[in-house]
């Protein structure tokens, strides 16, 4: 041997030690791609370490659990799968929602921040303000403990009367995918994960887990899919969470087309698939379709993921290499979110800054409130008003929340004890934060409150104010549709009653979406503020005294009736009839296809009560200069600028709509932009339209297409106010099924 290879062997001899002592998993090396330390930590793993990744326990002790909670588990909380310590791997730590740290049925929930319902943070159309409200959770989340954050809800608005529409994006693909994208990318900014749920045409609660969704590829590829695939690329989710419902005759967690084709092989998702709690089926074929980790045992009744599993792969339905890619998914999200490398320490809930996090969900608040009438400058609320009546909705002590599994309970404890059902989805939880305290400390005027059930005595107070605010709440809530769009108790009575003692009456609707408002011509003002979160009294009360502006702009159309919409009946078991669970519905979205929402009514010529994109301001708003800037890979670029003409600072919603041809309707929103202007301030700013909303999506190449021709672009205030115009001729071109320019 010759003297330089002893030397040279002797070396690496000499050095192996301290290679091996330096660490002997690799995988734990922060500057290796997540890719190539999901491979190496698999490799490392042996079977049982590998099923046990796999499958996740239910969070909460549970009467029907028949086992304690596994060792490490927080308690009352989402979900858990354990940790191997040995190869540096932590517990994943689940937690709700997508507003703030969820608590599940407890007698001592934990108590943390609550953003406004998603609903309402899509209704800001900041995706800054997105952002900084996924941080706010996220942060809150780690503080207390959990690595996993179930949250990113993007289910497309098909129906207003979806119980769980609060929790999500609304009507439009680019708005709820880029609002719900930045949720995410700010949750996981703490580094820990976020899903992106509930994957796919979950649209209703109505028989969720009994209905089939009926929907051509290529709608479903530029309607729901497609919002999935825009918060997909805006928030890389290291989760998605498929969903209970049927789709195309496969249930969500074992259907190939949605798990295998389009999220893993057509988009190119590197993360894994968890199931929703109770949503598993099957072994095999959910292995096979593209399942990676069953959640929530002993949800589902049957340890599909455990020996089942097992089992399958012994005896080779499942192959080896699919349980590895499953557990390699598990691992890329943990390594590419930072949650291995910056593990969370436990509960550290004391450190938080709750007045910190309460402004930063008021601040969605603020931006969420959608002003919907405002006639005479009735709002903001005059100075010289000596006598406010506040009427109903607990506006003296709190404000309502969303209810379910997203359920943040408040600090400081209920401000509205024993409201709604006991048992889940209940109960109605009022954040302790007083409209009427926050008018209070800003007005001179004496206020008065009454709740409302006595409409006499209402109407009575109304008639002897200066001005009267009626408050009108719809509770939504988890595995509940709303029977219609009617206010419920009777509130229309209420606020007619009041409208007619004193036309000076303001109305602020704290709703889980569109309502119909059959007063609306005999109130003076109102205002959505949706379900406003923590701080949500005092954001509402700052843009009725005038201190905040209001701006937003809504995310969903306010149907006139349902008659106006593709199902005037919900489909599924409506009551709960029928006890046979066995049945399964069918819910036909190819009646609208891609054409949600306003697409509907442009295509149907319908006029709704209020339409997507509208809202009211202190100021007033010019739009002009619409002009094409260039037309690159990434899409078409457009120009504009709005100027504020009125007198006080405001912020507006330009909107960019595009008209094509041989599309689902007649146009689709394909930009937007949020721009805070002093009085008489102009700016000038421009959006870049992606191609695929442009184009025409081809399922049997997979490909979208630009055809060649000319293309109206223009500037609104809201789907139905396009206040500019402009042509646009493009070439034809072709992009792949993520979007990316194929060069034709
Ligand atoms: C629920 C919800 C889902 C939630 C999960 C865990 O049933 O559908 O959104 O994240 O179970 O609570």
């Amino acid at each position: 041997m010759s003297l330089l290879r002893t030397l040279l062997l002797t070396t690496a001899l000499v050095a192996a030690p301290f290679a091996v002592q330096a660490d002997d998993r690799p995988w734990l090396d922060p500057k290796l791609d997540p890719a190539a330390r999901a491979d190496l930590v698999v490799k490392a793993m042996t079977q049982d370490e590998k099923m046990q990744m796999v499958r996740g326990y239910f969070g909460t002790k549970a009467s029907w659990m028949g086992f304690d909670l596994p060792k490490g588990a927080l308690p009352d909380s989402a979900g858990f799968i354990p940790g191997i310590d040995r190869l540096g791997i932590p517990p994943q730590w689940q937690t709700d929602a997508g507003v703030g740290v969820a608590t599940q049925r407890s007698p001592t929930p934990r108590e943390r921040t609550a953003l406004p319902s998603g609903l309402a943070t899509a209704a800001t159309w900041n995706r800054d303000v997105a952002f900084a409200g996924g941080a706010m959770i996220g942060h809150e989340a780690r503080y207390s403990g959990f690595n996993v954050m179930l949250a990113g809800g993007v289910n497309l608005l098909r129906d207003p009367r979806n119980g769980r529409n609060f929790e999500y994006g609304g009507e439009d693909p680019l708005l709820a995918g880029v609002i719900v994208g930045e949720q995410i990318r700010g949750i996981q900014s703490n580094h820990i994960v976020s899903t992106l749920k509930h994957y796919a045409f979950n649209d209703q609660s109505t028989s969720q887990s009994e209905l089939d969704s009926h929907i051509e590829d290529a709608a479903a590829r530029t309607s729901d899919l497609l919002a999935f695939q825009f918060a997909n690329e805006t928030g890389k989710p290291a989760s998605v969470m498929c969903s209970y419902n049927i789709i195309h005759g496969d249930y969500g967690c074992e259907n190939p087309w949605l798990l295998n084709e389009v999220l893993k092989q057509d988009w190119g998702y590197p993360g894994y698939v968890m199931t929703d709690w109770g949503a598993t089926h099957s072994t095999v074929k959910a292995a096979n379709s593209g399942l990676d980790q069953q959640s929530g045992f002993p949800f589902g009744k049957t340890d599909w993921f455990g020996q089942p599993l097992r089992d399958a792969i012994v005896k080779g339905e499942v192959p080896q290499s699919r349980l590895d890619d499953m557990v390699r998914r598990v691992m890329w999200g943990l390594f590419a979110t930072g949650a291995v490398d910056d593990p969370v320490k436990g509960d550290q809930a004391s450190s938080l800054d709750y007045a910190a996090d309460g402004r930063a969900s008021q601040t969605d608040a603020e931006e969420a409130i959608v002003l919907l009438k405002n006639d005479g400058g009735l709002l903001p609320l005059a100075k010289t008003a000596k006598t406010i009546a506040i009427i109903g909705g607990h506006a003296d002590v709190g404000v309502l929340s969303g209810g379910g599994s997203s359920q943040v309970y408040p600090r400081g404890g209920m401000a509205v004890p024993n409201e709604g059902p006991d048992n889940f989805p209940g109960p109605m939880v009022y954040y302790p934060s007083s409209p009427m305290k926050g008018i209070q400390a800003r007005s001179s005027a004496t206020v008065t409150y009454a709740d409302g059930k006595n409409v006499k005595a209402a109407a009575a107070l109304a008639a002897k104010s200066d001005v009267v605010i009626v408050f009108a709440t719809q509770w939504a809530a988890e595995g509940m549709d709303q029977d219609g769009l009617t206010l419920p108790h009777d509130q229309d009575k209420l606020i007619a009653a009041v409208a007619a003692a004193n036309p000076k009456t303001v109305v602020v609707l704290e709703t889980g979406g569109a309502v119909t408002m059959p007063w609306l011509n005999d109130v003076g003002a109102v205002v959505e503020a949706w379900f406003p979160g923590t701080s949500g009294g005092e954001a509402i009360a700052r843009v009725l005294t005038g201190e905040v502006n209001p701006s937003g702009h809504l995310p969903t159309t306010f149907p006139a009736s349902l008659d106006q919409l593709p199902r005037p009946v919900l489909d599924g078991n409506v009551g709960n009839k029928s006890s046979d669970r066995n049945r399964i519905y069918t819910v036909n979205y190819d009646i609208e296809g891609a054409a949600v929402g306003y697409k509907w009514f442009d295509k149907k010529g319908l006029k709704p009560l209020f339409p997507f994109g509208y809202g009211l301001s202190y100021t007033t708003f010019e739009m002009t200069e619409i002009h094409p800037v260039d037309i690159k890979r990434d899409g078409l670029i457009v120009g504009f600028t709005v100027k504020n003409t009125g007198t006080v600072a405001g912020k507006d919603v330009a909107q960019v709509y595009v008209a094509g041809t041989a599309w689902e309707a007649p146009k689709r929103l394909g930009g937007f932009a949020k721009l805070d202007l002093a009085p008489g301030e102009s700016q000038s700013a421009e959006v870049t339209i992606d191609p695929r909303l442009l184009a025409t999506y081809d399922s049997g190449s997979k490909t979208w297409t630009v055809a060649a021709g000319t293309y109206t672009v223009m500037l609104g205030a809201d789907s139905d106010d396009i206040r500019q115009k402009v042509e646009v001729t493009l070439e034809k071109m072709t992009f792949d099924v993520r979007g990316k320019w194929t060069g034709r």
